[in-house]
């Protein structure tokens, strides 16, 4: 036995083999396990600082800020407003939630189920979309072919099971999920269920957005009939529309998807989120936006309403008689507006 290996001996076994055992040196371990983890520790402080991780220097939660945005920024829904914020502070701030936050957006084309979902992701993260733990799934883009849903099952298990190991309060988006391939969806009904722990990793510090124009004509046809009653917008209540979403989600004939899921039936989604159609002064302050965003004009003053209307006549409205909503909300706001100016 030579020196070395004798040294390593009563490091480790603390004992001259053949002769004695010392008294063990507690200190060397001790001494031992702080390098270690000091080097871990000051490693990690230099890389987080530069690299994204999962610390809050990354994970920032401005809940202030997701308030302000959300009512500076979103148009016309005075439901969605109040309650995204109240769910995602009562969420994030919670030590340990008792299971994921899932949010369900509803409503037709351009009414802003995207442009919150961008604003949450850059509320709660300091890359916003771009952050590695933020996955905004595009249904109809990856998953396209109905015959390869074993396959898809696999992949999509396999992401999520990754991405929350590597980070607890993750942001899952799905868009379109009313084109989810039938059966799809429950693959993840048990990452949204009440479980402690699956496979060692705890999912209920996650974030899942589901969104979709399921129950979108239902919800515009209730918006007109209050309109026809001569109700405030702002009168709508929730609790009507998720009546009127319920009733649309077991009626509704689209194959597979959320509605054909066990989601709703075991109550794995915290809220339904009905975004109302958008009359027109709504669409008017997007394009106001769009302009200056656009830098067409510098601020929001300066916009001539003549320029407003021009691109407004660019828009089509229904129902046919009454003028009332955008077709397609504010989603071709844009567009219309490079129309107008650049033309
Ligand atoms: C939160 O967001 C608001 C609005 O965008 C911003 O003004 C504020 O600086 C942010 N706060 C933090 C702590 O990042």
């Amino acid at each position: 036995m030579n020196l070395h290996s004798m040294l390593l001996y009563w490091l480790f076994l603390r004992c001259v083999p053949g002769v004695l055992c010392l008294a063990p040196i507690p200190g060397i371990y001790a001494v031992g396990a702080a390098v270690t983890s000091f080097g871990i520790a000051s490693f990690n402080l230099v890389f987080c600082r530069f690299y994204e991780c999962c610390d809050d220097r990354w994970i920032v939660n401005n809940i202030t800020g997701l308030q302000i945005d959300l009512k500076k920024r979103l148009y016309g829904q005075h439901l969605v407003q109040k309650v995204v914020t109240s769910h995602i502070q009562g969420h994030v701030r919670t030590p340990d939630p008792h299971k994921a936050l899932v949010l369900s957006f509803h409503g037709p084309t351009g009414t802003g189920k995207n442009h919150v979902s961008q604003i949450v992701a850059e509320m709660l993260y300091k890359k916003g979309l771009k952050s590695e733990n933020v996955r905004l799934i595009a249904v109809t883009k990856e998953f396209p072919h109905a015959e390869m849903v074993p396959l898809y099952k696999d992949q999509l298990r396999e992401m999520i099971e990754k991405q929350v190991k590597k980070c607890g309060q993750s942001l899952f988006i799905f868009d379109e999920v009313d084109k989810m391939p039938g059966g799809l969806l429950d693959t993840i009904k048990p990452y949204l269920d009440h479980y402690e722990e699956l496979g060692g990793v705890d999912y209920r510090h996650a974030i899942f957005v589901f969104l979709s124009n399921a129950g979108g004509t239902a919800i515009t046809q209730y918006a007109l009939d209050q309109w026809k009653e001569g109700s405030h917008r702002e009168d709508i209540k929730l609790a009507a529309v998720e009546r009127i979403l319920a009733k649309a989600a077991i009626n509704s004939e689209s194959q597979g998807g959320l509605w054909h899921s066990e989601l709703i039936s075991k109550h794995l989604v915290t809220a339904f989120l009905p975004f109302l159609p958008l009359e027109r002064t709504f669409v008017r302050q997007c394009i106001r936006d769009q302009l200056v965003l656009k830098r067409h004009y510098p601020s929001l003053e300066e916009i001539p309403e003549v320029i407003v209307e021009e691109v407004m006549q660019e828009l089509s409205f229904y129902p046919e008689k009454e003028q009332l909503f955008s077709v397609t909300g504010c989603k071709r706001v844009p567009e219309k507006v490079d129309l107008v100016m650049l033309s």
